[in-house]
């Protein structure tokens, strides 16, 4: 769509694809994919369009944004990912905590996701609260989503099915429990057990639980849960415009 992408070098381009590598490696070895798809996207979600600040700039790497309550937890997979990031100084670390993202989810049995290198640090941090609020419903939803980050409303229900990875933690969110029965597979179980309803040991937020409600959101819902292609297809397109915010 007539999106102007940055060129590197050859070089740059060699680094990223073993870095990509390494990353998998990493993150079957930890079996931590979920925390690192967070980090991606807690990465990215910042991005505000009306003022063009926040966003996927490596920002993260700095402590006072580690510190946001709604990135609890993320500096251990911070931390662990370091040494790899000093081993590639060429690749910046706006590209590489996206470049995290796709090797989580692709690690995990989801859709390969198209990766554009060359996203520039910034030493700004976002300010704190642009995160989606998991208490919050629809309206709030398309405040975060559409209106800030720019995306739509397609673009919110088939993210959600990132939690199809993943649990929550007392001790990060207050809440407790993965979304599916299978945390480590990246598939369509999230919109499977959503449809089905609340089930003893799984979660389900105020805001997973809003799509459902909502007469934009669930008809993509009962889609995705009955067709994982479908879903693949509209997550990778997803993830590739959250991970190009701004
Ligand atoms: C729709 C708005 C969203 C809200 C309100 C939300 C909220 C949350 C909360 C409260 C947790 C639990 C954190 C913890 O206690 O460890 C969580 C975890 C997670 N989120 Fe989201 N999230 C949203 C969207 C997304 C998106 C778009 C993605 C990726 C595409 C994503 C990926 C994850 C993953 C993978 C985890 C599991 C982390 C782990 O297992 O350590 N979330 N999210």
């Amino acid at each position: 769509m007539g999106k102007n992408y940055p060129t590197v070098s050859d070089e740059y381009n060699k680094a990223v694809d073993e870095v990509k590598g390494k990353l998998k490696e990493l993150i079957a070895q930890n079996g931590n994919a979920p925390l690192m798809l967070r980090l991606a996207w807690h990465s990215a979600a910042t991005f505000d369009v009306n003022t063009k600040t926040g966003g996927p700039f490596g920002t993260m790497r700095i402590k006072s944004e580690q510190s946001h309550a709604a990135n609890n937890g993320l500096s251990t997979a911070i931390d662990l990912l370091e040494p790899l990031k000093q081993q590639f100084p060429i690749i910046s670390y706006a590209d590489f905590y996206q470049l995290v993202g796709i090797a989580a989810v692709e690690t995990s049995g989801g859709p390969n996701i198209v990766f554009h290198p060359g996203r520039q640090d910034k030493d700004e941090p976002p300010v704190e609260g642009r995160l989606p609020n998991p208490n919050q419903g629809s309206d709030h939803l398309r405040d975060v989503f559409v209106k800030t980050m720019g995306l739509t409303d397609e673009d919110i229900v088939a993210l959600s099915g990132g939690h199809t990875l993943g649990s929550c933690h007392k001790d990060r969110s207050g809440f407790e429990g993965p979304w599916t029965s299978n945390p480590l597979v990246f598939d369509n179980s999230y919109f499977i057990e959503l449809v089905a309803g609340e089930k003893a040991g799984l979660i389900q937020l105020p805001t997973d639980k809003a799509l459902l409600g909502d007469p934009v959101f669930r008809p993509l819902v009962d889609k995705f849960a009955a067709d994982k292609d479908a879903f693949f297809v509209a997550y990778a397109e997803a993830h590739m415009k959250f991970s190009e915010l701004g």
